[in-house]
């Protein structure tokens, strides 16, 4: 899909596979909302980027503020590339406590919500804006990218919440696409591995011995620009549609992260 004239919005685009895909849409010569609740790190980004990058302050638990970073992104130009990439949300924790104690249901849908309702959110209200613009030539209107995780498929200790909702993620994938299908819109989603962000407080090497050795081939961890790329490539790709891709460089995780 040509992005020339087009806007682009990525929520979450401030965070590692955020702002590598902000990156990669300017390239691609979109104008891109860096939507996040990060302020002065949106802001640095899109100086850094100039007029093709906008920083829009964007909770992505709220319905008022996402509708008011696509009217932004509007303005703009047509939308035609949404990738929701937001975190925020917490694992959920082992079921049982040592003592014995369940992990409450609060906890447990405190991760729900950002992960996967407020993806949901993020679709359904990028999927209006992309319906308001004109079609293409193709019949193409536009595409949202997802981002689930290997955990939505083979969840580790301690994952419960995290894991139901990336698996929510990855089940809201081929519905969401048939019922974007007569206006135009394609859903495709990322189950990424492990990558390496500067979240993990650790060198790479240091974070690839303790987390990543399940990892089969490249011996390494992922790196955020091979998420971007992805995404790059599934907006640009009409075909890609209603699937779930992993980026994982063929890991399967194992019960215990530190046991891979
Ligand atoms: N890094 C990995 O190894 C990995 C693996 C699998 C899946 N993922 C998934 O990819 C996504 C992003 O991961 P990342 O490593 O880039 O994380 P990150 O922490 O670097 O970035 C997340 C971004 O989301 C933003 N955010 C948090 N709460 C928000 C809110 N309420 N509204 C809008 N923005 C909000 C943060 O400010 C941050 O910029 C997450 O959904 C994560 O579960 C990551």
């Amino acid at each position: 899909m040509d992005l020339t004239g087009a806007s682009a919005v990525v929520i979450g685009g401030t965070g590692g596979f955020g702002s590598a895909t902000v990156r990669r849409l300017v390239a691609a010569g979109a104008t891109t909302v860096i939507a996040d609740v990060r302020d002065d790190a949106g802001k640095a980004l899109a100086d850094e980027l100039g007029e093709k990058a906008v920083y829009a302050h964007t909770d992505v638990t709220s319905d008022a503020s996402v509708a008011e970073t696509f009217r932004v992104a509007e303005d703009l130009g047509p939308v035609r590339a949404v990738v929701v990439v937001h975190g925020g949300g917490g694992a959920g924790g082992r079921l049982l406590g040592r003592d014995g104690t369940p992990v409450p249901t609060e906890l447990f849908a405190q991760s729900i919500d950002i992960f996967l309702n407020a993806t949901y959110r993020a679709l359904s209200i990028a999927a209006a804006s992309i319906a308001r613009s004109e079609p293409l030539d193709s019949g193409q209107r536009g595409v949202v990218v997802t981002t689930a995780s290997i955990a939505g498929l083979e969840g580790q200790v301690g994952q419960t919440a995290y894991g139901a909702a990336k698996a929510g993620v990855i089940g809201l994938t081929l519905p969401a696409a048939r019922d974007l299908a007569p206006v135009g819109i394609r859903v495709v989603t990322i189950a990424p591995g492990t990558f390496f962000t500067p979240a993990f407080g650790m060198s790479e090497e240091e974070a690839y011995q303790r987390f990543g050795t399940a990892i089969q081939n490249p011996k390494r961890m992922g790196r955020a620009d091979e998420y971007a790329a992805l995404a790059l490539h599934i907006v640009d790709n009409d075909y890609l549609n209603g699937e779930t891709i992993r980026l994982d460089g063929a890991l399967r995780f194992p019960a215990s992260p530190k046991k891979g």
